[in-house]
């Protein structure tokens, strides 16, 4: 594992890298990197000659100050864990850890992405200009390491769909591998986020996934309708029936049922298309927000 911080330097490096013919594969991350980043970058290994792994929490994708400030940035620990992992087919990965400056060496960017359908439903209403900073940003990655495949996690799933909207619009033939959620052993999602979460919070979170799952059963035989309001009820409710330290409560903010490739809610399970529907929640506990979800 090599670390980067330049531009300039992983260019040269990616230039010396297709010239060899080297087939390259980018992890895109914001750094405090758990097994579900890990679960990318080793299969990012196993299928390029040549891994780039970024490391930047991207001011421009924060819609709060609060959010930017308070994400979590533990990068002597992140590029120790790159260094742990089994070397595979990529015989190098770098790690490109560039600061705000050399990211935006021209100040912070005006371009504007639009993606439609895709970005007018759950976070991106909620998330205004979200999408776009992160659709800046990821292209700007997409220039500087020249991948063949680009690995995004299926935990923010609507993040993966708008960048397949990216791709469509820029052209770039980069293949997007979208990889399953790495969930903890109770089943919560992992995520960055979630060690802000207070011991109690903590585990009071697998409820979320826990609460998917059976709704997952009930769409077996529950219209979607009867399937959302019972999500919502019960993670609102969920502090009633089980009674939490600090005035701990779940507040969830949507879930949604869409089809599968379009993100558009559905009414009726049969609307679904060929990938059928995934639900998607974001919920606030503990003053952290958390998305999941889970397909029908
Ligand atoms: O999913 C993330 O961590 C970020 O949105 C990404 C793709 C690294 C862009 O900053």
């Amino acid at each position: 594992m090599k670390q980067i911080t330049r531009a300039a330097e992983l260019t040269a490096a990616i230039e010396k890298a297709k010239a060899q013919g080297l087939e390259i594969g980018l992890v895109p991350t914001m750094g405090a990197l758990h097994e579900g980043h890990l679960s990318l970058i080793e299969r990012a290994t196993r299928e390029n000659d040549l891994v780039v792994v970024s490391l930047f929490v991207n001011p421009i994708q924060f819609n709060n100050k609060e959010d930017l400030a308070k994400y979590p940035r533990t990068i002597e620990a992140d590029l120790a864990l790159i260094g742990t992992l089994p070397q595979a087919r990529a015989t190098e990965v770098l790690a490109f850890t560039p600061t705000v400056e050399e990211m935006y060496p021209d100040g912070e960017p005006t371009e504007v992405y639009h993606f439609g359908p895709v970005e007018e439903v759950m976070e991106g209403p909620r998330r205004p200009g979200h999408f776009s900073g992160v659709a800046v940003v990821v292209r700007r990655l997409f220039d500087l390491a020249q991948p063949r495949r680009a690995y995004f996690g299926e935990k923010d799933y609507q993040q993966i769909a708008v960048i397949r909207a990216l791709l469509e619009q820029i052209k770039y033939p980069i293949e997007l591998v979208a990889c399953p959620i790495v969930r903890a052993d109770d089943g919560l999602a992992l995520s960055s986020r979630n060690m802000r979460l207070s011991p109690a919070a903590r585990a009071m979170a697998p409820a979320i996934n826990a609460t998917l799952e059976q709704a997952a059963e009930m769409a077996e035989y529950e219209d979607v309708d009867d399937v959302k309001e019972w999500v919502l009820d019960t993670l609102a409710s969920f502090h009633e029936v089980n009674p939490q330290p600090d005035g701990l409560r779940f507040e969830p903010e949507y879930f949604e049922v869409v089809d599968a490739d379009t993100l558009q809610p559905i009414d009726d399970w049969d609307d679904a298309g060929e990938h059928g529907a995934v639900g998607c929640i974001a919920v606030w506990l503990d003053g952290v927000r958390l998305i999941d979800i889970v397909k029908f």
